[in-house]
């Protein structure tokens, strides 16, 4: 069986930062000599102090620690925004596309440099000091991005929550990294429908204590301000001065915090810092994208997931770069709303999940074909596996064929890309995230850590730092240890499976552990069940990933009921909006099916792999069932099953 392969276009090659050779000594150089190779890159950002030292990282389970130019000063929002005034005050820096298509804005670097100051002393006035930390729960208008700056430049610590979460996700999120100041909007504005942030916060915080909420008007809509608590941005704005003087951080100093599943427990804090984080992010930007200058770059994701921090702020922001803002979905007020904007705004570079792909291809390639797109140059896919059908639709109808596809593989925990073609260097095989980037070194083990070599597949680890890494889970060190590296020792443990061809070429093939990814959202499957079980009417609940046609993966949901409760059609829509409104819309269960019982071990563990097998309507091989202490549920199961073909 031949697998297709896609050069390096020549038009592509010819004017990239790198192509095939240099790649190959650039990534030698990165592995062989990390301290030589960061030493250098890491002048790409703009340092107060330079550092002496450049790594100091043990992945020692008994001593994990991970600094990166830990003794160099820097600001992250100087990088993002002054330094880029004396060449580029009047380019764009963010082009902001709003839900309506007659809505949008464009904003200077000099604009960005007047509202990130102002944002800082708004912060300030309400009381925010270095090391802080700040809520953000804002829709994708500007003042998200200048919120984050502002918190960089006085040195607090973000914390935001994409706009799809509950009152109750945002306050567990509020309460955990101790934030005394929430940001957010009356209202966000999405495919025409108001989302009620001010209304969510109000409901969050009921049974907590925040100092300040900041509200900035986007929709004008009627909310309730709380007197001494309550300001609007808007007002305080006015009342500050333009000028904040940036903030001299440690490189290691935290940026940010950004809360992700994982497979037991609640949201874990991931904590990044500001150095290497900040490198790492800009040169990933510049390379994977192949960006240049005067290039338009869009970047379809929420500033609420990490690839809005690193790849609609961070990256291109410290690399001067014009950067896509949109506040709408894919499907409003048509299918053809991103090829639209692309024609709109000129855009050059286009990075999107595979969710939207599929979405888009399934609304009709005629959408796609009646607009140009002939600004385009780079494609990009994250969040998921992409399947080899939406891959060729990408590059065939949005890309005509002409444009290379970076299928970027990475985590919330890696900061930045760490699998990925580069566009001058790299033959695209649909389907596989091809090779590790400078300084990145993916190896594939066994279930005892065995380390596999040449062409196979088995657990997808790394083997040592980049300066991307997360350097700890907020509050909980040891978490981060027992979660990263304590599987396998000496190693990261991604939690993804990977497959590695003849060529060298990595595939990853999904998560091996018990979070799933629904449309390239990552969730943890205990903190679905720990929502149904808060329902007085379900005794318990078990959660497994099935295959789904346009989500990649649906949540599928076996409930058994408290005694005297019946399975009703009503009972199923009671469930999925109790979940809808314990954990946000994002975590809503595809399929439920009432289960009498669960297939567990004797001693009292539910088997998953079972679960999971009828999920996905293949039971005729489940495996061996002789350790379940009661085999007779299976039959029910079976019978009952919610995904039959
Ligand atoms: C998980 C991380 C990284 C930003 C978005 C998601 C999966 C991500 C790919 C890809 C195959 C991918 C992995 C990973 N994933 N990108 N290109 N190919 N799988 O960040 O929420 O932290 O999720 O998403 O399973 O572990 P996240």
């Amino acid at each position: 069986m031949s697998e297709a392969v896609y050069p390096v276009p020549a038009e592509i090659a010819a004017r990239a930062h790198v192509d095939a050779a240099r790649y190959q000594e650039m990534y030698q150089r990165s592995v062989t000599d990390p301290e030589g190779f960061w030493g250098e890159h890491g002048k790409r950002i703009d340092w107060i102090k330079p550092y002496a030292r450049v790594k100091n990282t043990s992945y020692d389970p008994h001593n994990v620690a991970i600094k990166w130019f830990e003794d160099g000063t820097l600001n992250v929002s100087a990088n993002c925004v002054d330094r880029h005034l004396a060449t580029r005050g009047d380019q764009a820096a963010i082009i902001w596309e709003g839900d309506d298509p007659n809505e949008h804005k464009v904003i200077t670097y000099k604009e960005l440099h007047r509202e990130v100051n102002k944002f800082a002393n708004v912060l300030h006035a309400c009381g925010v000091k270095k090391g802080d930390r700040v809520t953000i729960y804002l829709p994708m208008i500007p003042e998200a991005a200048y919120a984050m700056l502002a918190c960089a430049r006085v040195g607090a610590v973000h914390s935001i929550v994409f706009g799809g979460f509950s009152p109750d996700s945002l306050a567990q999120r509020v309460v955990d990294c101790e934030s005394k100041v929430i940001v957010t909007a009356d209202e966000g504005l999405r495919g025409g429908r108001r989302v009620p942030l001010k209304a969510n916060v109000d409901k969050a915080i009921e049974k907590i204590a925040v100092d300040k909420v900041i509200v900035v008007q986007r929709t004008g809509g009627d909310v309730a301000m709380s007197d001494g608590r309550d300001v609007w941005y808007h007002e305080e704005a006015d009342r500050v001065s333009d000028h904040c003087a940036p903030v001299e951080m440690n490189a290691e100093d935290p940026l940010f915090i950004l809360y992700t599943s994982g497979s037991t427990g609640k949201p874990k804090g991931v904590l990044h810092t500001s150095g290497g984080y900040l490198v790492y992010a800009s040169m990933t930007h510049e390379y994977v994208f192949d960006y240049q200058q005067g290039d338009v770059y869009w970047c379809t994701a929420d500033v609420g997931w990490v690839t809005g921090h690193s790849y609609i702020v961070y990256g291109p922001l410290a690399n001067g770069a014009t950067t896509l803002m949109f506040e709408g979905i894919p499907t409003y007020p048509s299918p053809a709303r991103f090829w639209e904007v692309i024609d709109k705004h000129k855009v050059n570079i286009f990075y999107t999940a595979p969710t939207a792909i599929r979405s888009l291809m399934g609304a009709g390639t005629e959408h796609v074909k009646k607009t140009s797109r002939k600004s385009l140059r780079i494609l990009g896919s994250v969040g998921e596996p992409i399947n080899p059908e939406a891959w060729t639709w990408y590059h065939e109808n949005v890309g005509d064929g002409r444009c290379p596809i970076v299928d970027t593989w990475w985590q919330t925990e890696t900061g930045g890309i760490l699998i990925t073609p580069l566009p001058g260097a790299t033959p695209l095989k649909p389907g596989s995230a091809t090779r590790p980037f400078f300084g990145v070194q993916p190896a594939l083990v066994d279930a005892e850590g065995k380390l596999l070599e040449g062409a196979a597949e088995g657990n997808l680890v790394l083997l040592d730092s980049w300066p991307g890494q997360m350097r700890t889970v907020y509050g909980d060190h040891e978490r981060f240890v027992q979660t990263y590296f304590s599987t396998y020792h000496g190693m990261y443990f991604t939690g993804d499976g990977c497959r590695r061809d003849a060529d060298g070429y990595y595939w990853i093939t999904g998560r091996v552990d018990d979070v799933i990814n629904v449309s390239g959202h990552r969730m943890g499957t205990a903190e679905v069940e720990s929502a149904l079980v808060a329902h007085p009417k379900v005794s318990e609940a078990a959660v497994v990933g099935y295959p789904h046609d346009l989500k990649g993966q649906g949540i599928y949901v076996y409930v058994t009921l408290m005694a005297g409760e019946a399975p009703t059609e009503d009972l199923r829509k009671e469930l999925r909006d109790w979940v809808r409104k314990e954990i946000g819309p994002i975590a809503s269960p595809d399929l439920i099916q009432f289960a009498p019982g669960l297939p567990k071990t004797r001693s009292g563990k539910i088997m998953r792999r079972i679960l999971r097998k009828i999920a996905e309507d293949s039971f005729d091989n489940l495996g061996d069932t002789s350790t379940l202490a009661d085999p007779a549920v299976i039959d029910d199961l079976i019978e009952n099953r919610q995904n039959k073909h």
